[in-house]
């Protein structure tokens, strides 16, 4: 059994060490366990909530993702997209928010916080705050719930959140089971209702000054930025105290220590603390410091620099991410549609009994050839979208395009090269598109696709 695992980053800053620490190389050891499916966004609608500086949210992407991307996420593996590619996340938030009871919402630390600041300066109690502020727990779930995860790994300050999904999730749950059941002929509930886990193992790492590492402290080491010699320079600035070489050092009174242990064994971790006992200086000590973060990270560090000199690569992996979560998101939307009474009426003007509308549709088509039986994908304008492998019989082939029909197999696409895609239906790759002239004319008919899979299932 696999266990959808998801999380989201939100872009609004540069990635440092207390993040790789706490998040990255634990989401992304995660991501290689077996039976783990990893679903990885940026999380830049959120971003907006906190700030308004264009510039800012967009550096912040880049930068996020090529940190990702060089710290070793495999996007074959792993789902890794943004969430503002996926139309499908916005629509479902409004969805939610129309279940979402308001008080609930009142109750959110963020924006419960924001309105005690308020009463303190003497503030109307809503001053400044937006309604993102407000609804940001409705646009998480969503995020959450769109991909039916299992398991969402957050700090402890994004706990409420999750809990808050679960209560949103339920409520939907309750709300439309019963149509979602008759909308789509399944047995189950519209959402599953996801787990918080906690990385306990994982400590936060302390900063400079020995608070927790943090952007709003001014007190982090840059992961990658500024290269090698900005994580040096910062390093050099932890503070300690001032014994001199040769005194005995307290390991425990200063932040190294503890940023050491975060990236040595037991045994290496034993030796510095004992080095330091027996009056190691604090300037050996630093350079010890940066040398073992640099065996870890020397090598993502240049595959950053490259990344970050290649946007356009950046740009085409997350592009290829999105289109892997459309390809779950698209049809879910459909159903959820569907099940809230925003399905086509074509459909239930059909039941009534009235002719079906002559407008023209996507069809499949089924045929034989020499080697067995086929289907063609056509979408309303006649244009051919997919041809089937050869099924043994008609029956074969009838299961698959029933099975595709009822949109509730699980069905993803592959990129097999610039400018062809597969179709991909319980692991088994059963059609392939035309070739197109390149990457954009290919992603442009993949969307068209579908459009034709939407319109067919009605
Ligand atoms: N709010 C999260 C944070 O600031 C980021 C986030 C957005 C997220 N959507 C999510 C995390 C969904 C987990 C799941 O850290």
């Amino acid at each position: 059994m696999t266990t959808r695992v998801l999380t989201g980053i939100t872009t609004t800053g540069t990635p440092h060490l207390g993040n790789y620490v706490g998040a990255i190389r634990p989401a992304i050891e995660m991501s290689r366990r077996e039976g783990v499916d990893a679903f990885f966004f940026l999380a830049d609608y959120h971003a907006l909530v906190k700030c308004d500086e264009p510039a800012r949210v967009a550096r912040s992407r880049l930068e996020i993702a090529a940190t990702w991307l060089a710290c070793g996420l495999d996007p074959q593996r792993v789902t890794f997209y943004r969430q503002s590619d996926i139309p499908e996340i916005p629509e479902l938030t409004w969805i939610l928010t129309c279940v979402a009871p308001k008080g609930l919402m009142n109750r959110a630390h963020a924006y419960k916080a924001a309105v005690d600041a308020n009463a303190t300066s003497g503030e109307d109690a809503d001053a400044g705050i937006n309604m993102g502020l407000y609804c940001y727990p409705v646009l998480m779930a969503a995020d959450i719930l769109i991909f039916n995860a299992n398991q969402v790994p957050v700090g402890r300050d994004q706990v409420q959140h999750i809990e808050m999904t679960r209560d949103i999730g339920q409520r939907f749950n309750h709300i439309y089971g019963a149509a979602w059941r008759g909308a789509t002929g399944r047995d189950d509930d519209p959402f599953m209702l996801p787990e918080v886990k906690i990385e306990e193992r994982v400590a936060t790492l302390p900063g400079l000054d020995g608070r927790k590492m943090s952007k709003s402290y001014d007190n982090t080491v840059p992961l990658f930025e500024g290269g090698a010699k900005a994580m040096r320079d910062a390093i050099a600035r932890i503070v300690t105290d001032s014994k001199a070489p040769g005194e005995p050092k307290d390991p425990d009174g200063s932040s190294l220590y503890a940023i050491y242990r975060a990236f040595a064994n037991e045994n290496e971790s034993a030796a510095y603390r004992d080095a330091l006992l027996h009056g190691l200086s604090w300037g050996e000590a630093k350079q010890k410091l940066a040398a073992l973060i640099d065996a870890e990270l020397g090598e993502a560090r240049e595959k950053y620099a490259r990344l970050m000199a290649h946007p356009d690569e950046i740009e085409d992996v997350l592009r290829e991410g999105a289109t892997k979560a459309r390809a779950i998101a698209t049809p879910f939307m459909q159903k959820l549609r569907k099940t809230v009474g925003l399905g086509t009426l074509a459909v239930t003007v059909q039941r009534r009994g009235f002719k079906k509308p002559t407008g023209k549709r996507a069809r499949l088509a089924s045929f034989r050839d020499d080697e067995g039986f086929r289907f063609r994908l056509f979408a309303a304008d006649g244009e051919e979208l997919l041809l089937s492998r050869a099924f043994g019989d008609p029956k074969a082939l009838g299961d698959c395009t029933r099975a595709l029909l009822a949109g509730d197999a699980i069905t993803a696409i592959e990129t097999l090269d610039d400018t062809r895609y597969a179709l991909v239906m319980q692991g088994e790759r059963i059609a392939v598109s035309s070739a197109y002239p390149d990457t954009n004319a290919r992603d442009a008919a993949i969307a068209r696709l579908h459009a034709a899979l939407d319109s067919l299932r009605g």
